[in-house]
């Protein structure tokens, strides 16, 4: 019998996603324990190779009708080419723009903006359906509201998982969690935190601050980066989410500990665009701490990454842990894959909880925290 594989349908046929559907290929005869690159070999017996994309869905013309090996390399793209031999997969279809292109990037110049097709939609539900997708994969651009919960709701209608990697609060939102529960799916989010990423460095210096009695007088961390991700978040009514999502990995780590955050303490977003960097983002992390006897402590850390890849080694890993979840009927937001893979889970949780719940559900076992969200419990579980 052929080993089961993962079916994934996407949302934005954008730079993260070139990424991960580069990454598919680039690890697919890797079956060793340890992979350089990849967190995590094998998820619930799940390998990085096991997942094949069966639906796409974009609005840009130089995408639309184009087969998904061949649209991720279309401009605006960006991401570097790290495997140029891809297979040619399934056609990008003609998703409902909505507010996913604001007025901004469609006057950008070709090679830094969005376009919309002059096409008919597709009934998304129904692709989703006819498809057999397992994951519906969200990288819509940030501040598609309207767009995301479009598509939250066709994953609904179409019994599929959610994997939302934006800044659009769906899985810790209670009212949508409780849609996903009714219909008895499992669903990730919100907003990637990336593998070696801004967000994740800024925890654990906070986290390393309190566990060492220091005070946090002052954290910073100011991001720049020349990819359309940043463009679009050059709209500021577009970056607030953003900005309060990158916020609340920093203030989770006083939250769960219940020290105050004091006023003017904290700083975290993306700050411009610079074309020239392309999808080389550059993090600048600025701490002020408090040390014994009131000595001052100063740490100043610049972090230079390719922004998609980075995102792809999460999701890698998030898109595997909810297909695990569905097959032990786990429901609503995943709360330990969710803490590791994004920076705006339904619960924040320290590094270590956040990866022990995250290794229960590679094993397949059942935490107690999640043995809550089986109904009804007949799994092996694990404490
Ligand atoms: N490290 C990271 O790169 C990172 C980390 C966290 C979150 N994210 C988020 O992931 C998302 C995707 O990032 P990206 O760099 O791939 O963005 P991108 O700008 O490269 O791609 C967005 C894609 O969405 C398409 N699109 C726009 N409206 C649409 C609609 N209504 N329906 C279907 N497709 C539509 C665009 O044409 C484009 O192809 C962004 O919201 C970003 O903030 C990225």
């Amino acid at each position: 019998m052929a080993p089961a594989r993962i079916r994934v349908a996407v949302i934005g046929v954008g730079n993260c996603f070139s990424s991960l559907y580069q990454g598919f290929e680039f690890y697919k005869d890797r079956d060793e324990d340890q992979i350089p690159g990849v967190m995590h070999s094998s998820i619930g017996g799940y390998r990085a190779g096991d997942i094949d994309i069966v639906a796409a869905f974009d609005v840009d013309p130089r995408k639309v009708g184009k087969p998904v090996g061949e649209a991720i390399f279309s401009a605006p793209n960006c991401a570097r080419v790290f495997q140029a031999d891809v297979p040619a997969g399934p056609v990008v279809q003609m998703g409902p723009a909505l507010d996913g292109v604001s007025e901004h990037m469609a006057s950008q110049p070709e090679e830094v903006g969005f376009r919309v097709a002059d096409a008919e939609p597709v009934d998304v539900a129904q692709v989703l359906r006819d498809t057999q997708a397992d994951i519906l994969l969200n990288y819509l651009p940030v501040g598609s509201q309207e767009a995301t919960e479009f598509y939250a709701q066709a994953a609904i209608d179409a019994g599929v998982a959610f994997l939302n990697c934006i800044p659009v609060f769906i899985a810790s939102n209670p009212v949508w969690e409780q849609k996903f529960i009714d219909a008895g799916l499992p669903l990730i989010g919100d907003d990637m935190r990336s593998q070696v990423g801004a967000s994740v460095l800024s925890q654990v210096l906070q986290e390393l601050a309190f566990d060492r009695g220091a005070e946090v007088e002052f954290h910073q961390q100011i991001n720049i980066g020349g990819n359309t991700d940043f463009n679009n978040m050059m709209v500021q009514s577009r970056l607030a989410s953003k900005k309060k999502s990158k916020e609340n990995v920093i203030r989770s780590q006083n939250d769960i500990r219940n020290i105050p955050v004091p006023k003017d303490s904290l700083f975290a977003g993306p700050s411009t665009f610079i074309p020239y960097l392309r999808d080389n983002k550059v993090a600048y992390l600025n701490l002020r701490l408090k040390g014994f006897g009131g000595a001052p402590i100063t740490m100043d850390v610049k972090l230079s990454v390719q922004d998609s890849e980075n995102s792809a080694g999460v999701v890698i890993d998030a898109i595997r842990y909810l297909k695990v979840a569905r097959e032990l009927g786990v429901v609503g937001a995943l709360r330990g894959p969710s803490a590791w893979t994004q920076k705006t889970p339904p619960e924040q949780m320290m590094y270590a909880d956040a990866k022990f719940e995250c290794e229960a559900l590679a094993r397949r076992e059942l935490t107690a925290s999640v043995r809550r969200q089986v109904p009804p419990l007949d799994v092996t579980t694990a404490s």
